[in-house]
């Protein structure tokens, strides 16, 4: 069979790119071939002849064609040169996986956001956060895959944490590491069998999400001021699996589930076997009192706690800790394991380093200081135009108005340049109005700047 005669190959090599002249080689070759303008069974030039012709030692174009010939793209038959195989270049035209996501356009982005979610940042919180990373960096990496609930000193460490501070008696093997409270959200959800899920409403909206996402149908139920309205979980379906509730502050509403409440979701969660997740994403920041201890405490058996490092250093640390029965731990973990999805070493070895170092109790103490004397100026400000407002924990403050009111609070606020959230977007179902006002996002000047708006407008007819 003759040979076929070899294609002339418009290449371009070119030094002083960074990238080596074999690897530029085969990249240009493969892009041909990809384009189809190279047939199947077609020969490449020698090595000699093409080395020759772009300039360059003749090993460049061997190690190029060797590249080529290891990912399958040509074959080298001895004394015949190299050819293309048979690789069907084409594509069928399908329709691109999932459907394709634009971005909102979000002209609130621009805005200083009033958020509830953006904590302040203690300046000398900085000397602690380093102090903790040059440990880690002194330590050696542990070899192979960390436990996938988490560092077990760190669990230990947790353990009391959740014991002095929240009243939870518990083990290291109560405790499972995770990113955050919706991640822990998340890892309940999958391990619980399926069925719907209840929420508070008005609630936390990231928490709606994840068990949306995860193809739960959700329970509203409303909350008053006493917490979540547990009589009407009664109406809520049989199948129901678990309830999300903020117990210690209520998300956004800011009441404290009183105890009478608390004894009875965990009766009705005890007839109906569900979960009850406590998310108690703020109680560190009480500054009236102490809070009252986690409902976890009652019962770790029908309560999965979860706590967060997001507010008390920064929510970009995704670092939070489940506390639960010693069986959903094992069955979260069991999961991860298969999944690696492990929690990062040097992440945990950092936490629990702030922790043993009191750097954490160090972040609270600050922290609480800062946000009382915030709070303390949006409550006085606030009850000087007659709004009342009681709720004096945490970083951000609800104030109810009419929907009115709403409507010409966040519009004022937006148009001085800050994104105040209306508290109608914390509801699912009922309806609810007033904004809720985070404080720990802006400055102690802003701060004043947004009472002003918030006060002129409220003063309007
Ligand atoms: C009610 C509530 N729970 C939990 C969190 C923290 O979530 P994560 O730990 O995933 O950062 C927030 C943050 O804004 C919150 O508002």
């Amino acid at each position: 069979m003759p040979r076929p005669h070899a294609q002339p190959l418009a290449l371009s090599l070119r030094r002083g790119t960074g990238l080596a002249l074999p690897v530029q080689l085969a990249a240009q070759i493969r892009d041909l071939l990809r384009r189809g303008a190279l047939a199947p069974g077609s020969r490449l030039p020698s090595s000699r002849t093409l080395a020759a012709e772009l300039g360059v030692a003749r090993a460049v174009v061997e190690q190029g064609y060797d590249q080529l010939q290891a990912e399958g793209w040509t074959q080298a038959l001895r004394g015949a040169g190299t050819f293309v195989t048979d690789v069907d270049v084409r594509r069928p035209p399908v329709a691109p996986l999932g459907s394709p996501v634009r971005a909102p356009r979000d002209d609130r982005s621009r805005l200083i956001p009033l958020d509830t979610g953006t904590p302040w940042q203690d300046p000398r919180g900085d000397a602690g956060w380093r102090r903790a990373w040059r440990e880690v960096a002194l330590q050696r990496m542990p070899t192979g895959y960390p436990d996938a609930a988490g560092l077990r000193e760190l669990r230990e460490e947790l353990a009391g944490y959740v014991g002095r501070r929240r009243g939870i008696a518990c083990t290291a093997d109560h405790v499972l590491v995770t990113a955050g409270t919706t991640h822990a959200w998340s890892l309940v959800l999958d391990n619980l069998p399926a069925g719907p899920v209840a929420v508070e409403d008005p609630g936390y909206r990231a928490a709606a999400a994840v068990a949306t996402d995860a193809d739960r149908k959700l329970v509203d139920v409303p909350v008053d001021s006493e917490g979540i309205d547990v009589g009407s979980l009664t109406e809520a379906p049989a199948d129901l699996r678990a309830v999300y509730v903020t117990p210690a502050h209520q998300h956004p509403l800011g009441v404290t589930m009183s105890v009478r409440r608390r004894m009875a979701l965990l009766a009705e969660a005890t007839r109906r076997r569900v979960l009850v997740v406590e998310d108690d994403y703020d109680s560190e920041l009480r500054y009236d009192m102490a809070p009252l201890p986690a409902l976890a405490a009652l019962d770790l058996d029908r309560v999965a706690y979860l706590g967060t490092s997001s507010k008390i250093v920064q929510p970009g640390l995704r670092l939070g800790w489940l506390v639960a029965s010693t069986a959903v731990v094992a069955g979260i973990a069991a999961r991860r394991t298969r999944g690696h999805d492990h929690p990062s070493w040097p992440l945990q070895a950092a936490l629990l380093s702030m922790l043993r170092e009191g750097h954490l109790d160090r972040l609270v103490r600050s922290a609480r200081r800062v946000y009382a004397e915030r709070s303390r100026l949006v409550v006085e400000r606030l009850g000087a135009c007659g709004h009342h407002v009681d709720d004096v924990a945490g970083m951000y403050v609800a104030v109810p108005l009419s929907a009115r009111q709403e409507t010409a609070v966040v519009a004022a606020a937006g148009e001085a340049g800050f994104a105040l959230p209306p508290l109608s977007a914390f509801c699912r179902t009922v309806a609810r109005h007033g904004v809720v006002l985070g404080f720990g996002a802006v400055d102690d000047r802003q701060l004043q700047r947004v009472l002003d708006v918030v006060e002129g407008a409220l003063k309007q007819p």
